[in-house]
């Protein structure tokens, strides 16, 4: 199969539905927590992409049995630090931030040194600000390059709770440290700027001891060693990081419109939304509900033909953070200037998401000013690209790939856009999803 998808024309006037898969955050924390329980926990809709399945196949490194079935994943967990493993093992984290960070949270008594490795993009990424707080458990770490991949994590016999200041705005920091937490004694308190809040929820539901005082720029979390966590089940709901994509495809198409159902709208992760209608995208809110402290709901979204810039607030970075390349696309079609400011972390992603972001815009013919920690768009509302345009060397990227789509789907040209197999990270059906929506 050709891995190279090439894009010439725009796609055509659209009415449909569409699911998109689960959520990866929820996906990866499920298998995570559910290795910790003790029997069978069940989830539905887990989202079987290599994100998640690198996720599965480190929690059976650990000793940990797991069934996946055609509509549902077991795992069957022996409880609380309940990992059975041979000497000398490899943890693969292949692309995933979110993995390679969280379960070093799980090993912080690991009485044998493992492994973590990661593939070329998770090995140019930090991991200090996740090794550095949890040293103070005791644990040790064994570095070949300073703070990055590959290195080796050695757990203590006697771990207590910390105190910890998680100040990025990073909620994989954050449920590094909170699972941690499961497997050291006492209280470990932790003070963090807002960040997507699926581990607290999860925490919440499965009865771990967890307070949480909410204050506008912190969150102030005490967790104390829970005795044992029983099997839970789960059906996630859809990513709203992947519904994201069509958001912008549909804003930015002719006429169209789109019915995403099902998807995870936790507060903390529709930063998109909040944005994308401040600058006139056509976006409502349907059948909403609450599912073990997760709201859901269905999104409909309309083309819309008046996009105006935006100055983003520094406050809605967080729970937009996966989601900026894509908004980057209709800040080129808005009347104005568009600012998004306080957004180095981009550059600490899959890749460096900033650079690139603004580096296609360029590409695409629009103009814009980038800092380490911001970006100014110059939006074009009757931009039309006409020429040829070849993405490749992005890092594989899962994010540039699907937002060069939307872009040639949209804007025009023609596209020339590397490694599809990128897809395959968060969301291996999206070109599926796409070629239905084109579907007369
Ligand atoms: C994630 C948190 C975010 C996000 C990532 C998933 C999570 O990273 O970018 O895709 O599931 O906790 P940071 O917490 O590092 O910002």
């Amino acid at each position: 199969m050709s891995k190279l998808l090439l894009i010439k024309g725009k796609i055509k006037k659209f009415d449909k539905n569409i699911e998109v898969s689960g959520d990866k955050s929820l996906s990866i924390r499920w298998v995570l927590l559910a290795s910790q329980c003790i029997g069978r926990s069940r989830a539905h809709n887990l989202l079987m992409s290599e994100d998640v399945l690198a996720s599965i196949n480190a929690i059976k490194k650990l000793g940990i049995k797991v069934k996946i079935y055609k509509n549902f994943c077991e795992i069957f967990g022996n409880g609380i630090n309940g990992f059975k493993y041979k000497k000398n093992i490899k943890i693969d984290a292949k692309n995933s931030g979110t993995l390679g960070r969280l379960i070093l949270g799980l090993l912080i008594k690991s009485p044998q040194k493992i492994k973590l490795i990661g593939d070329k993009s998770l090995s140019k990424r930090d991991f200090s600000r996740v090794t550095l707080p949890l040293e103070r458990f005791g644990t040790k770490f064994y570095f070949k390059k300073k703070n990055k991949l590959p290195f080796s994590i050695l757990g203590s016999e006697s771990t207590k709770g910390i105190k910890y200041f998680e100040n990025k705005g990073s909620a994989q920091c954050k449920s590094s440290i909170m699972l941690a937490a499961i497997n050291a004694s006492g209280t470990t308190s932790i003070k963090a700027k807002k960040s997507r809040n699926h581990s607290e929820l999860l925490f919440k539901y499965l009865k771990i001891p967890i307070k949480i005082k909410k204050t506008k720029k912190y969150d102030f979390i005490d967790i104390k060693q829970p005795k044992e966590i029983k099997a839970f089940n789960y059906q996630i709901p859809g990513d709203i990081s992947s519904s994201a994509f069509f958001m912008v495809l549909t804003t930015l198409a002719n006429n169209s419109k789109l019915l995403i159902k099902n998807v995870n709208i936790n507060p903390s992760r529709t930063g998109v939304i909040t944005i994308l209608k401040r600058m006139g995208a056509k976006i409502t809110l349907k059948n909403k509900k609450i599912y073990r402290g997760e709201k859901i709901s269905d999104i409909l979204i309309k083309s819309s033909n008046s996009l105006k810039a935006i100055d983003c607030p520094s406050k809605l970075n967080s729970s937009a953070i996966d989601e900026f390349l894509v908004i980057f696309l209709v800040a080129a079609k808005a009347r104005g200037i568009s600012y998004f400011k306080d957004i180095s972390e981009l550059n600490q992603k899959e890749s460096p998401r900033l650079n690139w972001g603004s580096k296609i815009l360029n590409m695409m013919g629009v103009k814009t000013e980038l800092t380490k920690n911001s970006i100014k768009i110059y939006g074009q509302p009757n931009l039309k690209i006409t020429k040829l345009i070849t993405i490749k060397e992005y890092l594989k990227d899962h994010r540039i790939f699907m937002m060069c789509t939307v872009a040639a789907l949209t804007l025009g040209g023609q596209w020339k856009i590397h490694d599809k197999d990128s897809i395959n990270t968060s969301f291996p059906s999206f070109l599926e999803i796409i070629k239905k929506i084109n579907e007369k």
